[in-house]
């Protein structure tokens, strides 16, 4: 891959890519003002993950009602790797790698042989994040070929050819945090970076009782809770503001209609928040809202249609026994 114009940091004997400075990050601010200006008011949940915000996602996705993170992680380890790689020499492409936990099950069930022709592309939005789990997989995996990417793999797909099979990865059931829109937009850039042949293996969480969704974001011990208002602490430190995080209520309730949890921060009092770029101030009235989060669900009919919109052929869907979750193996025809 030609990165010559872009950043090139090495990483032990691996290298990371640093596609960021690609984007304008000054847009920011002006997104921020906007979605306070709207009404209701909403925060786009790409500001929930400062240091403080990741560690409390990954205290989240320990906790006993989030039900998604393990289910899906003994999906993955279950999974007939040789049934979803279409290639021996392969590139995997992993969008949104975080931590290795993911990669390091789906690869621990590949043999020596196969993994000595593997190239694993790690994209995440964190340099931080990358150097550690490339750090760790050169451990776990000596023979292993990394090569990471720093992007905002939202906006920055561009197709990769590589001359290589490639499968890409997109665990954690993050296409259900965007719009219906969004995913469909989503998935047809993944499918537009594939060559016939290709693979697209997607965590998709499903659509069940109520009562398990709404505990899954509203744990007993209130990680759920902290990590939504972390996101008014990340947004005084871009914005200079003077948020109180402690006077927002958390909310999160599942929306049948809509067939997503969505997460809230409510008022407990009226207020007006000022300071920084927020000058003359907004004011918020108690009881109102500001969103910040939806996670969508997906049932059957949903994980067909959103592959046949983008144009794959659906392969195979993996679930564990009480469908709680599912692994959904795409083909690019
Ligand atoms: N995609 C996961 C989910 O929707 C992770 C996630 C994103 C999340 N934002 C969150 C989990 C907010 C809890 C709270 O569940």
């Amino acid at each position: 891959m030609d990165y010559s114009r872009r950043e090139v940091i090495a990483c032990g004997s691996s290298r990371i890519v640093n596609r960021l400075p690609e984007i304008g990050l000054d847009t920011a601010v002006d997104g921020i003002l906007e979605g306070l200006a709207c009404s209701p008011k909403r925060i786009s949940s790409r500001y929930f993950y400062d240091p403080r915000g990741s560690a409390l996602f990954e205290a989240i996705t320990g906790l006993e009602e989030y039900y998604l993170s393990r289910t899906e992680k003994a999906l993955i380890e279950a999974l007939p790797f040789e049934a979803i790689a279409p290639a021996p020499d392969l590139d995997i492409v992993e969008l949104g790698s975080g931590d290795h936990s993911k990669i390091s099950l789906l690869l621990g069930g590949v043999s020596a042989r196969l993994l000595s022709g593997i190239r694993y592309v790690p994209v995440d939005i964190s340099c931080s994040a990358l150097e550690r789990s490339i750090a760790a997989l050169a451990r776990l995996f000596p023979a292993l070929e990394v090569e990471g990417v720093v992007a905002d793999y939202f906006h920055q797909m561009h197709p990769v050819s590589s001359g290589r099979r490639k499968l890409f990865c997109f665990f954690g059931s993050t296409i259900g945090n965007l719009s219906r829109k969004e995913a469909a937009a989503f998935m047809r850039d993944i499918a537009a970076s594939m060559e016939s042949g290709d693979s697209f293996l997607i965590g998709m969480d499903r659509v069940k009782d109520v009562r398990l969704l709404e505990r899954a974001y509203n744990d007993s011990r209130g990680v759920t809770a902290m990590f939504n208002r972390n996101i008014l602490s990340v947004l005084n430190g871009l914005l200079g503001s003077d948020f109180r995080p402690e006077k927002f209520e958390h909310r999160a309730f599942y929306n049948r209609s809509m067939k997503r949890i969505e997460m809230h921060l409510e008022a407990t009092e009226d207020m007006t928040v000022g300071g920084g770029v927020l000058r003359e101030g907004i004011p918020i009235a108690r009881g109102e809202a500001i969103h910040t989060e939806n996670s969508h669900k997906f049932d059957e009919g949903d994980i067909r249609l959103i592959g046949e919109a983008a144009g794959f052929d659906l392969r195979q869907v993996f679930s564990d026994e009480n469908r709680l979750f599912s692994l959904v193996h795409y083909e690019k025809p």
